[in-house]
């Protein structure tokens, strides 16, 4: 069949973005201005939280947040090795160490259990990651927190409207941390929000994103440049607007796939079991890819290709293997390892954590973005059923 190729992502924005982009340039006013404020309301309502802050990334965020909670050298944080690097190099930003718990196996995000043998004197804060739209087991992480008193940064760069247990993630750990990168659920082309009930932390995190500063001269603390502008803002709360559709149709449409696509027994994939408790937004369609069976992820990527259909494979490695974390070199200086006692320092090179071994690049994700018909679907469950 003759027919166009299956993109795995098109762009979400639209007409409606642009006119109020355009609105913010012929007014002149780019910076700390009402759509900043607007956005931030509107947002801390959806989430559900009493408040937050806009940032120009997630990374920012991400690192404010470590910041704000006074997370700083020798501190540990316990990460998923399975996600996007910047979830822990915010953690070295603050010249804080990541530790890396395992993953479980069918929701893919970081593993209570796991996390419970990873706990040290040192452990300050745990970041569950909400890994392609689905949720981490947050009740019993925050049981975990409690236990140990420690913090919790839920990263939600992929879970724009997630729900654990009836709850909106970002509004269930300390700290929620948010991404409107070009590629997430909602975009304000490059973007950030830290979400919490906390409104001391986040008006301290106001402060931190610009520069420090409490008046015109003084600087009340180490800050950075960490402000969303007005264009950014205003786009963010027409994606706002759009958001409950854009997810009603990610996820019927993942539904549809992955029932379809369990009816037939495959050798080449598993279907990830989904949990009942949460409302999973299908940042990523997934589908385990069989290696024990002898099939490659590679292949079958460049097989769907070749057949016209785009898929996600991502994250190819445990992050625990990136350079920086092998050869314990995030500075120059080998900080903030050189400033531990040799017995703190972590083996990442000797690091083995079995689901995430198994799993690191034999995750895809097809197509299901909102703009596919009934037609296309089909066509992408022929192909995938049709591959070997
Ligand atoms: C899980 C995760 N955390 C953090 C980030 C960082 O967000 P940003 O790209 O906006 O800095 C991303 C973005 O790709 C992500 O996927």
């Amino acid at each position: 069949m003759n027919r166009e190729f299956i993109k795995v992502a098109v762009p979400i924005t639209g007409e409606e973005e642009a006119a109020v982009v355009k609105e913010v340039i012929l007014s002149g006013n780019f910076v700390s201005g009402k759509n900043v404020v607007k956005f931030e309301e509107e947002f801390a309502s959806y989430i559900g939280v009493n408040t937050a802050a806009a940032v120009n990334s997630g990374t920012a965020a991400l690192h404010l947040a470590l910041a704000l909670l006074d997370i700083g050298p020798g501190d540990e944080v316990i990460v998923p090795p399975l996600t996007f690097m910047s979830t822990i190099t915010a953690v070295f930003h603050q010249n804080a160490i990541p530790v890396f718990a395992d993953i479980d196996k069918d929701s893919f995000c970081i593993s209570p259990e796991d996390i419970r043998k990873r706990i040290t004197t040192r452990t300050k804060a745990i970041i569950p990651v909400h890994l392609y739209g689905n949720s981490a087991e947050m009740d019993e992480i925050m049981r975990i927190a409690e236990e140990c008193n420690l913090y919790v940064i839920e990263d939600c760069a992929q879970a724009h409207g997630t729900e654990y247990m009836g709850r909106k993630v970002g509004g269930i750990g300390h700290i929620g941390v948010f991404s409107f990168f070009a590629t997430k659920h909602m975009t304000t082309g490059e973007g950030g929000m830290i979400t919490s009930n906390n409104e001391e932390w986040v008006r301290k995190s106001r402060i931190i994103r610009n520069h420090g500063l409490i008046n015109r001269d003084d600087h009340e603390c180490l800050g950075y440049n960490y402000r969303m502008n007005e264009m950014a803002a205003a786009m963010g709360l027409v994606q706002l607007n759009k958001l409950d559709y854009f997810n009603e149709q990610r996820i019927k449409n993942s539904l549809f796939l992955l029932k379809e696509l369990g009816r037939k027994n495959s050798k080449w994939f598993r279907i990830p079991e989904l949990s009942k408790d949460i409302k999973h937004t299908f940042f990523w369609c997934p589908l385990v890819v069989n290696t024990e069976n002898g099939f490659s992820a590679k292949d079958v990527v460049e097989k769907l290709k070749e057949r016209g259909v785009e898929v996600r494979q991502r994250y190819q490695e445990p992050l625990y293997k990136q350079k920086v974390l092998q050869e314990l070199s995030p500075y120059p200086n080998g900080c903030p390892f050189t400033c531990q006692p040799e017995s703190n320092i972590p083996d990442y090179k000797s690091l083995k954590l079995p689901n995430v071994e198994a799993l690191a690049g034999n995750i895809i994700g097809l197509p299901n973005h909102p703009e596919l018909n009934h037609e296309d679907l089909e066509y992408i469950i022929e192909a995938v059923l049709g591959l070997y």
